[in-house]
């Protein structure tokens, strides 16, 4: 009998090496490396063998039609817009998030609204347990196939046998290749399992979902050989104490990446949200202090976030920072410029900083926001609930402008808002808009604006 060949594989990049080491050479993880075994790959593709020799045929690039690049609308508009319009035939998406985010949920319920033919396979879930999730979504499932598999080679036999129009595969870690005798979720079998489906999904034209665990500290597990082999790598989050999950895209060979969908986890599946901006700011019967509400964007779309503000008198020596969903060194520099231009005696102060809804920000658009719900509570005054803040603090004090401002401005509006502040130099189309805008170039002229009338 042949020997068994052996190697040791990076479990983060993918790289091989000849005997077991402390670092990976290649990319100075430590302890990343796995015994796998290696046994010799044949070059037939296991997936699809017989489609595969029907279909693919060498094709003159003047007759190749670009009609057949139209892109499948997923009957989700989150979804679509991600991918930038929908679902481009031929292409292999990984979608990764944390366990029990939501990915399954995401994934079943396009395959049940998609109305082509879906074959939906889950090496996690037994088909019972998929029906009784997609009895909770309660949508139609006449076009929907599902298949508790995880063997490629059997998986191939039911992708020929239903010729679905999408594949979707929940997990990739839990496929194994009948080619490879090393176990399910190893480096060898990710990378073998996904050039098997990709393969069969460009020659057919058949798009390819595919899910992707991630490690504890937020990476795609498996390697990172494996982003580089799709088209588009989505990333499923948010925070599992709030209903809201974000959908971004990290990578996108078919449009930008700029792109965000938010969704709502009910007890009948997640919905959509369209209106974000809405959900994200509380009703109050009257303004409380330490609020104030800025105009972000997230991609492409405006979004109306609340900020609060806890300021307290410090207990002990060390003033406390502390920062929700914002960046903190930024709340700090923000904290300094004020103790320089407004004497706010930030040594004796703890902070809390909160972004609501938890969403985190990095916009430096919200920073006018954010001191203003720092002052607010200092000085124990709401501010009015009518205004709101787009713009970005110096460290001089001063106040920047910020990019795509008439679209923030239009959001404000639209959400009822009376008047924004924004910077002096802020090149804006004023005709456009009927709600009020503030210009101001200083933090002093802000806070006289604001605090002197109540
Ligand atoms: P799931 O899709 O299984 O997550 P993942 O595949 O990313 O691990 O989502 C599981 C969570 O979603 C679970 O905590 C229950 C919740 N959920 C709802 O709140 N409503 C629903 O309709 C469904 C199907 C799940
Ligand atoms: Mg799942």
């Amino acid at each position: 009998m042949a020997k068994v060949k052996t190697a040791y594989f990076c479990q983060n990049c993918g790289a091989q090496s000849a005997q077991w080491k402390g670092q990976c050479s290649a990319c100075k993880e430590w302890n990343t490396l796995v015994e796998e075994t290696i046994s010799p790959a044949s070059e037939a593709p296991v997936i699809g063998t017989t489609t595969l020799q029907t279909k693919k045929k060498a094709q003159k690039l003047d007759e190749i039609n670009f009609e057949t690049e139209t892109r499948i609308d997923t009957r989700d508009q989150e979804f679509n817009r991600v991918l930038g319009g929908g679902l481009v035939p031929g292409s292999v998406i990984l979608l990764g998030g944390e366990p029990g985010i939501g990915k399954s949920t995401l994934l079943l319920q396009i395959a049940l609204s998609l109305g082509k033919k879906v074959l939906y396979v889950s090496g996690e879930e037994s088909e019972k347990q998929i029906k009784l999730r997609a009895d909770r979504i309660q949508s139609n499932q006449q076009n929907c196939y599902v298949l508790a598999e995880t063997k490629t080679d059997l998986i191939g036999l039911q992708i020929e046998s239903v010729q679905p129009d999408l594949i979707i595969v929940d997990s990739v870690q839990t496929l194994q290749s009948p080619k490879l005798e090393s176990a399910s979720g190893t480096v060898s079998q990710i990378r073998e399992c996904t050039a098997e489906l990709t393969y069969y999904a460009k020659a057919t034209g058949t798009p390819l979902i595919l899910v992707g665990h991630i490690t504890k500290d937020g990476q795609l597990a498996g390697p990172k050989l494996l982003e580089h082999m799709v088209d588009t790598v989505l990333q499923f989050e948010g925070d599992r104490n709030y209903v809201y999950r974000i959908l971004r895209a990290l990578k996108n060979r078919f449009g930008s990446t700029a792109e965000l969908g938010i969704y709502e986890m009910l007890s009948g599946g997640l919905r959509e949200v369209t209106n974000p901006s809405e959900l994200l700011l509380s009703n109050y019967e009257e303004p409380l202090s330490g609020v104030a509400v800025a105009a972000t964007l997230e991609g492409q779309r405006p979004l109306m976030i609340e900020i609060q503000a806890l300021v307290s008198t410090a207990v002990y020596g060390t003033p406390q920072r502390s920062a929700t969903g914002f960046n903190s060194k930024r709340l700090n520099m923000l904290l300094a410029v004020l103790e320089k231009k407004v004497g706010f005696k930030l040594g004796t102060k703890d902070v809390f900083l909160n972004i609501t809804g938890g969403i985190h920000i990095d916009d430096p658009a919200i920073d006018l926001g954010v001191v203003m719900a720092v002052l607010s509570s200092n000085a124990d005054k709401p501010l009015p609930a009518s205004i709101c803040f787009a713009a970005e603090v110096g460290l001089a004090g001063e106040i920047r402008s910020v990019q795509s401002i008439d679209r923030r401005i239009a959001e404000a509006e639209k959400l009822g808002f009376k008047a924004i502040f924004v910077a002096s130099n802020a090149s804006i189309d004023d005709k456009a808009h009927q709600i009020r805008i503030i210009r101001v170039s200083k933090i002093e002229e802000v806070v006289a604006k604001i605090f002197s009338k109540n």
